[in-house]
Order: structure tokens, then sequence, then C-alpha cells
């Protein structure tokens, strides 16, 4: 099964990072194969509502040529998505929302219809300084963006009054495992 994660946090050794490791690991565990792309140290802008995507012959790829371009297809080619995001300031980070704008470029509602986000699990894990509720408009965005795409919703996942420690303690691991194996299974 292959599962994706996309890292929506600028630092790369911060606790979104340490989240995602632990991930890795119980997802190899589970005999899942995981890539891990980290948004914020690559050339990804924002949709700029062009179209050219959604040509009267169907789809057609992105007309920015930046490093979304490779991501969207390991997006398509993926059993499992995972979003990885620290909370900056009640939403997910910049970099985060600039990737997933561009997946506008996977669905085309008007006929000919295509949708190649159709039946695709995806699911959110979040790290956050304060509690949990502030990662509420994040989760319901994103049930919005599954009900409107057709994807099927895996669950969430969080580490409120988050640091390296707080991962780690038994708590949030046991929560991870279940969440690795409900977002796995069948
Ligand atoms: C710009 C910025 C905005 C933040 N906004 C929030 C917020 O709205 N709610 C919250 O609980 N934590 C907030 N935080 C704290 C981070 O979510 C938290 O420290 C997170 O674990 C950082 O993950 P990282 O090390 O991967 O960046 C913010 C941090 C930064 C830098």
């Amino acid at each position: 099964m292959k599962v994706t994660i996309f890292n929506g946090s600028p630092r790369k050794n911060g606790n979104t990072a340490a989240m995602t490791s632990s991930l890795k690991e119980k997802i190899i565990t589970n005999g899942g194969a995981v890539k891990e792309h980290f948004l914020y140290h690559m050339n990804i802008k924002g949709c700029m509502n062009c179209d050219v995507c959604h040509s009267s012959a169907g789809l057609k790829e992105c007309a920015i040529k930046d490093d979304a371009i490779p991501l969207l297809k390991e997006f398509v080619s993926s059993d499992i998505i995972i979003l990885a995001t620290p909370i900056y300031m009640w939403h997910m980070t910049a970099s985060m929302n600039a990737f997933i704008e561009r997946l506008h470029s996977l669905c085309r509602h008007e006929e000919p219809a295509v949708n190649k986000m159709d039946g695709k699990r995806i699911a959110i894990a979040m790290t956050m300084g304060d509690d949990e509720y502030v990662a509420g408009d994040v989760v319901n965005s994103l049930l919005f963006f599954c009900e409107y795409f057709k994807l099927r919703y895996a669950g969430a996942f969080a580490v409120p009054f988050c640091d390296k420690e707080q991962i780690m303690r038994p708590l949030y691991q046991e929560k991870m495992q279940d969440f690795v194996e409900k977002i796995m299974k069948k």
C-alpha cells in the first residue's frame, strides 16, 4: 500500500517532522510503503485560476510548471494521502494550502467530467501549540474538500500542546497507532 505524506511545516526538524517520523515507522510496521515531501522547501505556487487544466476536451496538466507537477502525480498514484501540518493561525500552513489549491487541476466536474481523486483515501495529522480545538476549521475544510471532490476521509490525528516529548508520550503513541491502523484498513 503506497502512503504519501505531504508535510507543510517549514521546519525539517520541527514538531511536525518528529510526528511524521514516528508515523512513518508505524506505517512501515503495518506493511505500507511511505514517502514524505516537505512542501515548504519546494517551489510550489498557489493556483492562479487560469483554468487551462479544465480544457473542454477533459483535464490538462496544470499550467504552472513548478515542483507541484511531480507531486500531483504522486498524489494520484498513492493509495493513502496524509496531510501533515502544524497549525499556524488556526489553519494549515501557507505551503500546504498552496499545494491543496493545485489539486484543482485533478478534477473537472463539467462534461467530459474527470476526477483523478475519486475514491482516494486522505487523512490529516497535525501538531499545535494549544489544545485540539484550534484545528476545528482545518478538519472541517478537509471534510468539505472530500465531499466536493469525492475523496474518502480516513481520519485525523492531532498532538496538542506539542513538543517532541509530547509526541512520544504513550497516550499520543497509542492514538497514532490507532490512526495508522484505521487509515490503512481496506
Ligand atoms: C506562525 C505561527 C502560527 C502559529 N499559530 C498557532 C495557532 O493558531 N494555534 C496553535 O495552537 N499553535 C500555533 N502555533 C504553534 C505551532 O502550531 C506548534 O508549535 C507546532 O507544533 C509547530 O510545528 P513545527 O515545529 O513543525 O513548525 C503557531 C506557530 C507559528 C510559528
